[in-house]
């Protein structure tokens, strides 16, 4: 036993170290990068596993149309980067390969598909997931997942903290002994403080009136609880906005609720609530098929899909009706990230119109409905429509 508890307090130590360095590091860090200085900015399309390659390549499709001028003129350049995949990964057994991350870095944000996560019992080996170590290699701190629903009233921006919580340490944890095994969740003062203001300054800057943080303070004591405390001491500065919190399992709860739903506007919550309360989120909004996600760090930012990789559509041959919606989503947050919000506009105009309103082609997942292409074509269709503002509108009125 004694030798069990020694083992366990080096292990602490060792992990300990780095995340006191990364508070060292988010204290120090640059500020916001300047997207309307560089020439070209450029988006790294990064296609990923099992349905991503095919649903990526449609999102690339409808941005490369949208930013032609961009791109002629030389202020945008799109870069294909191969090699993200699980059989790269488990070759070199590392979540990205080292040529990938150089590539990765000389981009300035990236347009990427799901890649699959291992667990134990895969046929991989069981390293950390990709999207998790981009987002950590990138400090993406800022997981922005917008849902809406305008006919039921649903606005919500989900502000998930991206790089700490259970996700920090989440290959790190210890087996003490074959009968005890122990999980580190990390929460920072400096990385709470910056998810929790960027919350607060979109709030601001869009007038909406409340902010409201979820977390499990009431058990999960020390990392909720100061997670909260920041929360409170942040909105503080913001007096003309309402600051509420609500526990986990409750807003779980309330989230199913249509009299309560509405009123929730803006949630700022840590990493593993983020990611489970977004997917759920998305569902009343056509599932997670639907719904884009930014990770934003000062430097660099990555919008993908909320969703995996669909194996099973894969195995039962069915990948080309896989919605490209939720990567193209993503795609109109990168265009209003990088500076050109109408086209984002146009671009959600379209999938609403597409993908809630007219509807001319559906997507069911299989062959009872539409392709991917087919879907991305429509979409193609409807941004080029003049008229496509009046449309989106007669649908709000109606
Ligand atoms: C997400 C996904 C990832 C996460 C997985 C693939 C590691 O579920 O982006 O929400 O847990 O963050
Ligand atoms: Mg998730």
């Amino acid at each position: 036993m004694v030798d069990a508890l020694e083992k366990a307090k080096e292990h602490l130590a060792e992990i300990l170290k780095p995340q006191l360095e990364r508070v060292e590091r988010i204290k120090a860090e640059k500020d916001w990068i300047d997207y309307s200085r560089l020439k070209p900015i450029i988006i790294g399309v990064i296609g990923g596993d099992g349905i991503g390659p095919y649903i990526t390549q449609e999102a690339h499709r409808v941005l490369e149309h949208l930013l032609k001028d961009e791109v002629d003129k030389g202020k945008v350049e799109f870069r294909v980067i191969e090699g993200l995949t699980i059989e790269r990964r488990s070759e070199v057994k590392k979540p990205i390969p080292d040529d990938v991350l150089v590539e990765i870095k000389k981009c300035h944000v990236l347009l990427k598909g799901p890649t699959t996560t291992p667990k134990r019992g895969d046929p991989w080996p069981n390293i950390e997931s990709a999207n998790v170590a981009i987002r950590k290699e990138l400090d993406l701190f800022a997981n922005v997942r917008p849902v809406r629903v305008p006919k039921e009233g649903i606005d919500w921006v989900f502000f998930r903290e991206n790089t700490e919580g259970a996700y920090a340490l989440g290959p790190y944890g210890i087996e003490v002994t074959p009968d005890l095994a122990v999980d580190f969740k990390v929460i920072t003062r400096p990385g709470s403080e910056r998810i929790i203001r960027l919350a607060f300054e979109y709030a601001r800057k869009n007038r909406i009136d409340r902010v409201t943080a979820v977390t499990k303070a009431n058990v999960v004591k020390t990392t909720d609880g100061l997670f909260l405390k920041i929360f409170y001491d942040i909105a503080k500065e913001y007096p003309e906005i309402n600051a509420d919190d609500w526990f986990i399992d409750i807003m779980t709860a309330k989230l199913v609720d249509p009299k309560r739903r509405t009123q929730f506007k803006i949630l700022v919550l840590p990493n593993l609530y983020g990611d489970i309360l977004t997917d759920e989120a998305a569902e009343f909004q056509g599932g997670v098929g639907t719904a884009g996600s930014a990770n934003i760090g000062k430097q660099y930012a990555m919008f993908e899909a909320i969703h995996g990789t669909a194996p099973r559509m894969v195995r039962e041959g069915r990948t080309k009706y896989a919605d490209p919606s939720s990567v193209i989503r993503a795609g109109a947050m990168l265009l209003n990230h990088i500076g050109y919000p109408e086209l984002g506009e146009r671009l959600n105009m379209a999938l609403d119109i597409c993908g809630q309103y007219e509807r001319k082609l559906i997507m069911t997942g299989r062959d009872t409905g539409a392709t991917g292409r087919e879907f991305c074509d429509y979409i193609l269709e409807t941004i080029q429509d003049p008229k496509l503002k009046e449309r989106w509108q007669g649908y709000q009125e109606g």
